[in-house]
């Protein structure tokens, strides 16, 4: 029994695993932009403005939008399996287009087809996870999309940096093209994984089903498994959807959901992933190839604070992580305005108080509203609305983020680079005090407790284990 057991734990991690390698896409093509730009707008080479630079980044959130809000209907229809292959062949598709894209225009349009893979694979790829999983690794499992996402940033980052050229002002090309190795990991992976047992039940296909639980989930629990997945399709019929997550007593949660993305995207968190080595060049490091190296120690440190984050939040809850975080973000956000500020009379060491202030600010977003944002959609929302509730979440996620990303360069252009990143320090007060009435400790609470609290109308903060 033992030696089955350690199996399907094997086979588990197996297979979440390479369904993750969609959050590892996901966060390459979020990250491989950033060592591309300095490059895109070379003189030598294509010499974009700041504004086409502007398009090319936002273009990916445009394609994530459309794709995050489509992703639910069609991965009912199709099943989960069939959905993630896709958006495997539309990130290759996408690394292709973009790689060899001939002008601008064409360039954009590559970006928005990688976005629409994006926007597919943070929403499938955790549901698939999750649906996959044995119920006592759920949240384990889960998480490690998150962690795969800053994986993924930090592999652009070397990628990029390997590939930069300072000689070569069409670098970038190629930066792009390797998005087709872990798209085409992905594509190959996913044929060896099965569907997951609660698409395959809910289509009336039980005996597949089991045959899948047998092989995922701890012998004991495979029937138990069964019934709760038709327990929980019976009781999704009776009144999921739309108009329910807009009803009174669930209009906090949606709030909750919504707020908390809005805080994790309008606090600058992308404008640091998209822009560092063009920030780190407005502070005065001239080589595009050595701009790259400081985002690289970014992209680690991201990594390493998200695992330090996953062993901390279900010990110090929610709540003093989120406002710990802010409070961090916001120390680091004041100090590259400062470093700014202080431009002239810092001369040349302004780049090392820009890096040093950007280390803070990553270290508390890591522990803190990266992991948190993603965490809480999952959490606050009742069963049966959990599906659209988290692809609210998700979308808006994608449209601030958009916002932040087409904004940057506008708001440095107009307010000044310590003028831009103050307005995201006072965000961030603002986030402490939304935080205080909203942000819920749902440490060690049940989903189910959660949703009982909602319809007796507690408030987000009388929330207690
Ligand atoms: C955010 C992304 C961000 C990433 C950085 C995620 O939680 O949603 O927008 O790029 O963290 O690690």
């Amino acid at each position: 029994m033992k030696s089955k057991n350690n199996r399907n734990k094997n086979l588990v991690v197996l297979i979440a695993t390479i369904a993750a390698t969609g959050g590892l896409l996901f966060g390459f093509d979020t990250g491989v932009i950033s060592g591309a730009q300095n490059f895109l707008q070379d003189p030598g080479g294509w010499g974009i403005s700041d504004d086409q630079l502007e398009w090319v980044t936002t273009a990916v959130l445009i394609g994530a939008v459309l794709g995050a809000a489509l992703s639910g209907r069609v991965s009912d229809i199709l099943g989960r399996k069939k959905v993630i292959i896709a958006a495997s062949v539309i990130f290759a598709l996408g690394a292709l287009a973009t790689g060899a894209a001939p002008n601008i225009s064409l360039l954009v349009t590559g970006r928005i087809i990688i976005g629409l893979a994006i926007g597919i694979a943070s929403f499938s790829v955790p549901m698939y996870i999750s649906e996959i999983s044995p119920t006592r690794k759920r949240g384990a499992l889960v998480t490690m999309n998150q962690l795969m996402i800053t994986i993924g940033i930090l592999v652009s980052y070397i990628s990029d940096y390997l590939i930069a050229n300072d000689a070569n002002p069409f670098s970038w090309r190629w930066m792009f093209y390797i998005g087709l190795i872990p798209a085409l990991i992905l594509f190959i992976g996913m044929f060896f994984v099965p569907e997951t047992p609660r698409w395959l039940i809910g289509r009336g296909r039980e005996e597949e089903g089991r045959k899948v639980l047998n092989k995922v989930e701890e012998p004991d629990l495979v029937e138990e498994a069964i019934r709760k997945i038709k327990a929980d399709i019976a009781r999704e019929s009776e009144s999921a959807g739309y108009r329910e997550v807009f009803k009174p007593w669930l209009r906090t949660a949606l709030f909750i959901a919504v707020g908390i993305m809005f805080f994790q995207q309008f606090t600058g968190i992308n404008t640091i992933i998209y822009y560092s080595p063009k920030i780190f060049k407005m502070a005065g490091i001239e080589s595009n190839t050595l701009t790259i190296l400081p985002s690289i120690l970014l992209g680690t440190v991201n990594v390493l604070f998200t695992v330090v984050s996953i062993m901390l939040l279900d010990k110090l809850g929610r709540r003093p992580l989120y406002f710990i975080g802010l409070i961090g973000m916001i120390a680091g956000l004041v100090g590259v305005g400062l470093s700014f500020f202080f431009e002239e009379s810092l001369g040349s060491s302004l780049k090392y108080f820009t890096v040093a202030s950007m280390f803070i600010y990553i270290i508390f977003f890591a522990v803190s509203l990266g992991p948190l944002g993603w965490l809480i959609i999952s959490e606050v929302f009742p069963l049966k609305v959990r599906g659209v509730g988290m692809s609210l979440g998700s979308l808006s996620n994608w449209l601030f983020n958009g916002i932040v990303a087409f904004t940057f360069l506008k708001l440095v252009n107009a307010l000044s680079p310590a003028g831009a990143f103050w307005l995201y320090a006072a965000l961030g007060i603002l986030g402490i005090i939304w935080g205080r009435r909203f942000i819920p400790e749902t440490k060690g609470i049940t989903l189910e407790k959660i949703e009982d609290y909602w319809r007796e109308g507690r408030k987000p903060r009388e929330f207690k284990e």
